[in-house]
């Protein structure tokens, strides 16, 4: 059958609000709205002004109310763990109920914030339901953040509550959250009242007298006694959540996501993009703390009365390479969606893909990519390994759903390697130079998005509207600057190539290196510093600190280095991944200060460079190649263009 993209596309194109009011059937309001779309509120303006909905409501009460009680909701399964668990819809609605009314009962109302600091269990999904339940604005932090991270979101979004677990666990070891909790409460200024502590059998801990409830416990009392909590109606501009992302400082960004908007698109997406029917497994391999968790792995499966996948493990070493094909063909998946990186090490495990056959795949019909650049090499070793299309496709935390895709429920289109497909209904995305002038097809630019961005996109950022428009909006008016470089080629398929900004990107995880700097910096032997992200076969990117020491320092500067990655890993959390600094001599910089970061990075990648034009002193660039050279990076003698 031909693909409907195009007459789906034209559709949206011809008109939006009455392509999204369609869409927004699929939603049970609880009053409808007077404008699908208001240009004149908010930033750029607010979808379903007037309507009341509650996404819990949608996610739960409606489908245990319409036949789908019994069904498994979320499979939980933890290799780290040796645990599988599954949840009906009911059995979840359950223990929502019983830990709102304990949620309710710390004094939290509808738009105030509760933090939840968990790993993969399944707890952490219901506390997002919880709080969507009371109206209550949930920001899930990373468990693989340190305490500082986490006390500058407690900062910027002063939750009521936070809502953690004794401990989360990596391969190799148990990761004591508690103390990460309170040092990170101590740290902050603006204190929660209290913490609700879900105790893991693996790693139980002491709670704080005073401040600390049980989660066990509290649920359980509160299902005992019966208390009834009902799903509180929001606005559908109100906040459902703020998700904190990297931004070019240590201060991250607090994106937010509505209600109304998010449910209609969460919803469209999950036949149209994904090829998912109610009722069937989706395997979503990401972690609730990122954006796509929080929306393939917990809400749009539930809105869709689909069954997820909750998996606590990695793609490999727990226990094999096979580990992602076992979770499939043990829960039936229909769909995987994971990043490039599990992939590229997978195969580095099994190059061959033996234990591909070591298991019964026949229900996977799509693997979906994201996170990251797809490579072409991945693509290929995936698709001949599984035998079924490999979809790649691009959004952001910002974005909150696919912004290009090929979308398998409409129809695939023809797959072009190294292109995360055609830009979704909601979408119209187009290539700039930094003028802002479009560019011909097939030429490099900064890739922008015409305003206004579709429901599911963020609104703005947490108590930040100026913030909002500074980042996004100012530099291009009229249009929402992805910070994506990339180009659109002849047939309309868009190819995103790299950040514009400092954001890099480490196995699928969004990292700032202008925050690493700002740790770097801190250290008292470093005068100055840069951190740029280089190519990495495994994880795509990896950072690198390049340190100039203050001057006298007779130290062992290896010991400086060492210092540097445990302040990096302490601060930020071992999944920012830094692992090699080098002390320099000095930092190229333009004659007007700015230091050459990407010079630096393409002489790390052995990529063909050029010596700027504004370089203050060229001699220089012979330091640094040679720094790199002798450890094993880049090097002396590379080949320079110009
Ligand atoms: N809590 C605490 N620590 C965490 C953590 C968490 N939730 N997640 C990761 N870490 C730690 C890791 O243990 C590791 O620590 P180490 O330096 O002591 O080894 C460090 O952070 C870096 O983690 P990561 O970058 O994930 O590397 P890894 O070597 O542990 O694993 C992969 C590499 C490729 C297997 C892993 O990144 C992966 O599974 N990626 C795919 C994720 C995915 O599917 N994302 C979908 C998003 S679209
Ligand atoms: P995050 O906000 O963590 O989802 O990261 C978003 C960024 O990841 C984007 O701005 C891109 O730089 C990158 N990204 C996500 N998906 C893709 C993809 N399919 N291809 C290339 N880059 C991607």
């Amino acid at each position: 059958m031909p693909s409907q993209y195009h007459e789906t596309y034209s559709a949206w194109q011809r008109d939006p609000e009455r392509f999204f009011a369609e869409a927004a059937k699929e939603i049970d309001w609880f009053t409808p709205w007077d404008k699908v779309f208001d240009p004149e509120a908010g930033v750029y303006g607010h979808w379903f002004v007037g309507a009341t909905c509650n996404m819990c409501y949608n996610a739960l009460d409606r489908h245990v109310d319409g036949g789908r009680a019994d069904q498994t909701a979320l499979i939980y399964d933890s290799p780290l763990t040796g645990t599988k668990e599954t949840y009906t819809y009911r059995q979840i609605l359950d223990e929502v109920v019983a830990l709102a009314a304990v949620i309710r009962a710390q004094g939290v109302e509808k738009g105030d914030r509760v933090i939840i600091y968990m790993p993969m269990v399944p707890q952490a999904a219901f506390a997002m339901l919880a709080c969507a339940r009371l109206g209550a604005i949930h920001s899930v932090v990373f468990g693989g953040f340190a305490a500082k991270e986490l006390a500058t979101r407690i900062d910027d979004a002063r939750p009521k509550l936070i809502i953690s677990a004794s401990c989360g666990i990596e391969p190799t070891r148990i990761i004591d959250y508690k103390p990460l909790l309170d040092q990170a409460i101590d740290m902050a200024t603006a204190k929660p009242a209290r913490c609700i502590i879900l105790q893991r059998a693996q790693k139980p801990c002491a709670l704080t007298e005073g401040r600390d409830l049980d989660y066990r416990d509290s649920v359980e009392d509160a299902r005992s006694a019966g208390t009834t909590v009902e799903c509180v109606p929001v606005e559908a501009p109100d906040p459902l959540y703020v998700l904190y992302t990297s931004g070019t400082t240590g201060k991250p960004k607090g994106v937010v996501h509505d209600t109304g908007g998010l449910m209609v698109m969460m919803k469209w997406t999950m036949w149209n993009e994904f090829g998912v029917n109610p009722g069937e497994v989706f395997f979503c391999s990401s972690d609730v703390g990122w954006i796509v968790g929080h929306h393939y792995i917990v809400y749009g499966p539930l809105l869709h009365g689909a069954t997820s996948i909750l998996y606590e493990g990695k793609p490999v070493g727990t226990p094999d390479a096979g580990a992602y094909w076992r979770v499939i063909a043990e829960h039936g998946a229909v769909g995987l969606f994971t990043a490039p990186t599990a992939f590229r090490a997978i195969k580095k495990e099994d190059p061959e893909g033996r234990l591909v056959g070591d298991y019964d795949l026949s229900k996977l019909r799509t693997l979906f990519l994201a996170g990251e650049r797809a490579d072409p090499e991945t693509i290929k070793w995936a698709e001949n390994k599984l035998r079924v299309p490999v979809v790649d496709h691009w959004w952001q935390t910002e974005s909150g759903a696919p912004i290009s895709h090929n979308p398998v429920g409409l129809g695939m289109l023809p797959v072009k390697y190294g292109s995360p497909g055609m830009p979704m209904p909601g979408y119209d995305v187009q290539v700039v130079d930094d003028s802002g002038h479009p560019v011909p097809r097939g030429t490099l630019g900064n890739v922008v998005i015409k305003l206004p961005l579709p429901p599911g996109a963020l609104p703005t950022l947490w108590q930040a509207d100026e913030r909002c428009r500074e980042a996004y909006l100012a530099e291009f008016p009229g249009f929402y600057k992805t910070a994506d470089a990339g180009f659109i080629d002849e047939d309309g398929y868009i190819f995103i190539m790299s950040r514009t900004d400092d954001i890099i990107n480490v196995a699928g995880h969004r990292l700032s290196t202008g925050s690493m700097e700002e740790v770097v910096a801190e250290h008292p032997n470093v005068a100055e510093c840069a951190v740029i992200g280089i190519a990495d076969s495994l994880k795509g990117q990896v950072p690198l600190a390049l340190v100039v020491l203050n001057a006298g320092v007779e130290r062992d500067t290896a010991e400086i280095e060492r210092e540097v990655v445990a302040m990096v890993r302490d601060r930020i959390g071992a999944v920012a991944a830094l692992k090699q600094v080098i002390a320099i001599k000095r930092l190229p910089k333009t004659r007007s200060g700015k230091i050459l970061r990407s010079t630096m990075q393409k002489v790390a990648d052995r990529e063909e460079w050029t010596m700027p034009a504004t370089i203050d002193d060229p001699v220089i660039m012979d330091e640094i190649s040679e720094a790199m050279g002798q450890r094993g990076l880049g090097g002396s003698g590379m080949a320079k263009a110009g």
